[in-house]
């Protein structure tokens, strides 16, 4: 990413990262007061720092839970989007074996998961219903908002399933994780709890903790369920937050990412961000970390920070920029054979960076004779071919950058996460915009109750609707 590789047109001189330190310090300063203060981190959305802190008590539990529910069913059906699913799926494809479903062997003794919820597509709901077993089936509902149509839709398509094939104590067949007050299933899960004690367990989602910065929160009682030693996950957090506090960013991983990718985008052209591991089982991370970019960062307005007497903060939307880098999820090798041509030849608008696993669990040697590939170890393949991916780009003054995770276990993905977390909320910082809400996700949302003919949309929305349909008219019909 620096110039020496690249140039001085694509590249970041030392003397443009020295020209960001106050600008740096001060969102650093101000990142980190943010976090110790717990008034700001709860209102703000910044309590998912503190997720990898969490007691020792509070995980035991949870670990307890996974293996009750883990032990007692064939299959796990597990409902959400977003940040309510993506960070569940990219845990178990890093952390469990690939071919997890289809292997027993490989899931010692743990159930199939099944993620749903995360389209309204008929199909995939349709056949997996059709194909499973109500009385072997688990089900966990996970909503922040419990408002969701995807997940609402498919929960209700779920329950009446499995009510169908279990009887009336179906509820204790089902999980919610939910905020603790509000929301249509929190009112659904106080329902069936009045009605039955044991149906409808359920977990809140911390106040303060937004969906994509959520999988530590969330996402616990997932890991445990298949497995995954939670307290490896967040030792590997805690770890990545204490060397995120530096103030020098030489030893801040996260503010350098940030800061590097910051002056590219506003100096040098580089608006796309390609998150390429060379693994296939991180392919689902890199899924996960565009949703944490895009919906972070991509954002219409700035945002005016007003600081209280008492030191807690209100931010308002403020002047419309229009900004946030694009993230593209690629993997290695993978898509050398597609995006890469791009990459290297397209437009110079792009970082890309690597994940490289220096160790894999497991290995393989290539049996062919008289061939300069004999013998050699995929991993060593693998890695050779990601090193030649970065002077290529390097060559053609793409910049590009490489994380290097000693092995893919929960302790590096618990570091890894966390990176990507306070590397986001840093760039927020310096992009000055929040990086906590989404409310460019309304737009289409607005637009779908508008059409459901669902009471109580704001008139201002509605009639914005209304002109904008007249418009697409007219211009059809002239
Ligand atoms: O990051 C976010 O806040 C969103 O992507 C949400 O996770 C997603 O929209 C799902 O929302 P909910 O958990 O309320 O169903």
């Amino acid at each position: 990413m620096f110039s020496h590789p690249v140039g001085k047109k694509d590249g970041v001189t030392e003397a443009e990262l020295a020209g960001m330190k106050s600008a740096i310090d001060k969102a650093h300063g101000h990142i980190q007061a943010l976090i110790a203060d717990p008034r700001n981190r709860i209102s703000l959305g910044l309590e998912w720092a503190r997720l990898p802190f969490q007691g020792k008590e509070v995980i035991s539990r949870i670990q307890k839970l996974g293996d009750e529910i883990a032990f007692s069913y064939e299959n796990v059906i597990s409902l959400g989007i977003g940040g309510s699913y993506l960070g569940l799926k990219a845990a178990q494809d890093a952390l469990r074996p690939p071919y997890y479903n289809e292997f027993s062997p490989e899931r010692n003794g743990r159930p199939k998961i099944y993620f749903e919820g995360n389209n309204l597509d008929p199909d995939t709901l349709s056949v997996l219903l059709k194909n499973l077993d109500p009385k072997k089936t688990f089900v966990i509902v996970i909503s922040k908002s419990g408002e969701t149509t995807e997940t609402k839709t498919a929960f209700a398509i779920t329950e009446a399933w499995l009510k169908k094939g279990v009887g009336k104590r179906y509820g204790r067949q089902v999980f919610a994780i939910t905020d603790p007050e509000s929301g249509t299933l929190r009112n659904k899960v106080r329902n069936e709890q009045a009605k039955d004690k044991e149906s409808f367990r359920n977990l809140p989602v911390m106040k303060g903790v937004g969906g994509r910065f959520s999988e530590l929160n969330i996402g616990l009682l997932h890991l445990a369920i298949v497995g995954i030693d939670i307290n490896e996950v967040l030792r590997g957090g805690q770890a990545m937050a204490k060397r995120c506090s530096s103030r020098d960013i030489f030893k801040n991983p996260a503010n350098m990412y940030a800061a590097l990718n910051t002056i590219l985008y506003r100096k040098k052209n580089k608006s796309i961000a390609v998150l390429m591991p060379f693994s296939e089982t991180l392919k689902s991370t890199a899924d996960w970390y565009v949703q944490l970019l895009a919906e972070s960062l991509g954002k219409k307005y700035s945002r005016k920070v007003i600081r209280r007497k008492d030191g807690s903060e209100i931010w308002e939307m403020d002047k419309v920029v229009n900004v946030g880098r694009t993230p593209t999820p690629a993997r290695g090798t993978n898509d050398l054979h597609s995006i890469q041509q791009n990459n290297i030849e397209g437009e110079n608008n792009k970082v890309v960076t690597f994940i490289r696993v220096e160790k894999f669990k497991r290995d393989l040697e290539v049996p062919i004779s008289g061939d300069i590939l004999s013998g050699r170890r995929y991993s060593r393949l693998l890695s050779l071919a990601q090193v030649a991916t970065e002077w290529a780009l390097a060559a053609e003054a793409r910049p590009n950058c490489a994380i290097i995770m000693p092995e893919i276990t929960p302790f590096h993905w618990g570091e890894l996460i966390f990176f990507f977390e306070m590397a986001t909320a840093f760039e927020g910082e310096l992009l000055n915009v929040n990086a906590f809400d989404q409310p460019g996700v309304e737009g289409y949302k607005n637009y779908l109750y508008y059409k459901l003919g669902k009471p109580g949309i704001p008139k201002e929305v509605e009639d914005a609707i209304k002109n904008n349909e007249l418009k697409k008219k007219e211009k059809f019909i002239f």
